[in-house]
């Protein structure tokens, strides 16, 4: 697995201390709110499990789960819900967590159907961004890292399903894709 892996971008200690000062921040943002933190399946599961950790006020959290990318690192343009919610959204101040910001298009498809959930607030916030690939116009409101436009695997993101449970973020070897 680690041959695959042409350079580490992040090591499993910046992460740490990146997800601990935004986990603070998160906290003093939606101190008098009624937080619930939405992950979306499955790229976002470790993600959630280290930021939510690192948010020390009362929150709820749920996941969903869409289908975007087939077995191909390029964008398929189909998007549906695999999973949905359990928890209704109404009134709540709704964080959706997400591992990456790519093309954008993923994440305009689920903003569009939970705002009309009415939650009382929507934000974003993505572990990695990539602008440089934006399709549609959204910005994350909150994010760790901004990476080049590689292709980048571990820490829950996977390639064809493998990779997730490398414990730092890596630019795959073009070779695996191509
Ligand atoms: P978007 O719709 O193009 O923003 O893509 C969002 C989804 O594509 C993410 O949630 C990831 O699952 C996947 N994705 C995009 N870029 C990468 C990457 O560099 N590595 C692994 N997965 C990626
Ligand atoms: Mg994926």
């Amino acid at each position: 697995m680690q041959n695959d892996i042409l350079k580490i971008l992040l090591t499993p200690e910046e992460i740490a201390e990146k997800i601990k000062i935004l986990g603070k921040q998160i906290s003093k943002d939606y101190k008098d709110k009624d937080l619930i933190l939405v992950s979306v399946l499955k790229g976002s599961v470790v993600f959630m499990a280290d930021i939510m950790r690192a948010i020390d006020i009362n929150c709820i959290i749920d996941f969903m789960s869409v289908s975007s990318y087939g077995a191909k690192s390029e964008h398929s343009g189909v998007v549906k819900i695999i999973k949905d919610l359990d928890i209704s959204l109404k009134g709540k101040d709704l964080l959706i967590i997400e591992d990456i910001l790519d093309s954008g298009m993923t994440l305009n498809y689920i903003l569009d159907i939970l705002s009309k959930r009415e939650p009382k607030s929507i934000k974003i916030c993505t572990f990695l961004n990539k602008p440089e690939r934006r399709q549609v116009d959204i910005h994350p409101d909150y994010s760790c890292f901004e990476v080049p436009d590689k292709f980048v695997v571990g820490y829950g993101l996977d390639y064809n399903e493998s990779y997730r449970n490398l414990p730092y973020i890596g630019i795959l070897k073009p070779e695996i894709y191509n």
